[in-house]
């Protein structure tokens, strides 16, 4: 018998986590969902993976676009993080006021103020029960601000460390 799902929702937001936002050129917009399953899963070569709810709107952007990018939050972006995982945000215009400058190798955008950011090219995916691991060759990895601290989610909310 397999664990209670709320239960393990509940048990597994002991897990800290890095915040960061993923984006993606859309529908001739820029769709931009926060996430906090981004891991690097190789080194050599170079791999980044993310996890996306299949019912998501940034799990429908990723498939039909091969390329994405990643700004990972500084301990100040708080907010930013509670807009970009807001249910029904227009997908126009969600970016209007978030200030941000085109990626360099990819459809998405870099978010101003991250500590760092990453652009990657899909070349996996794979259905984990409800949700899709998205695996990418990271094509850029950038460092932000050196001072800039990390955002953590942990126990179902977001907070600066420095
Ligand atoms: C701190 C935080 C971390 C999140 N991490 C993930 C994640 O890793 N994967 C995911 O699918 N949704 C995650 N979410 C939820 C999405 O941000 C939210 O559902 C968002 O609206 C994406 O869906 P959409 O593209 O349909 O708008 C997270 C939300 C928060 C606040």
């Amino acid at each position: 018998m397999s664990v209670d799902p709320q239960e393990l929702r509940s048990v597994a937001a002991r897990l800290g986590a890095g915040v960061s936002v993923v984006t993606v050129g859309w529908r001739g917009s820029v769709h931009a969902a926060t996430v906090s399953t981004l891991q690097v899963l190789s080194q050599e070569p170079p791999l980044l993976g993310v996890t996306l709810h299949v019912d998501s709107r940034i799990a429908e952007a990723i498939e039909d676009t091969s390329t994405w990018s990643v700004s990972v939050l500084a301990d100040d972006q708080g907010p930013l993080a509670e807009w970009l995982a807001s249910p029904g945000r227009p997908v126009v215009g969600q970016l209007d006021r978030v200030p941000s400058g085109p990626a360099r190798e990819s459809s998405g955008r870099w978010l101003a103020g991250a500590a760092a950011w990453f652009d990657c090219r899909t070349v996996q995916r794979h259905l984990v029960g409800d949700h899709v691991l998205v695996v990418g060759d990271v094509l850029v990895a950038v460092e932000g601000d050196p001072t800039a601290g990390a955002l953590i989610h942990l126990r179902g909310r977001t907070r600066g460390v420095r």
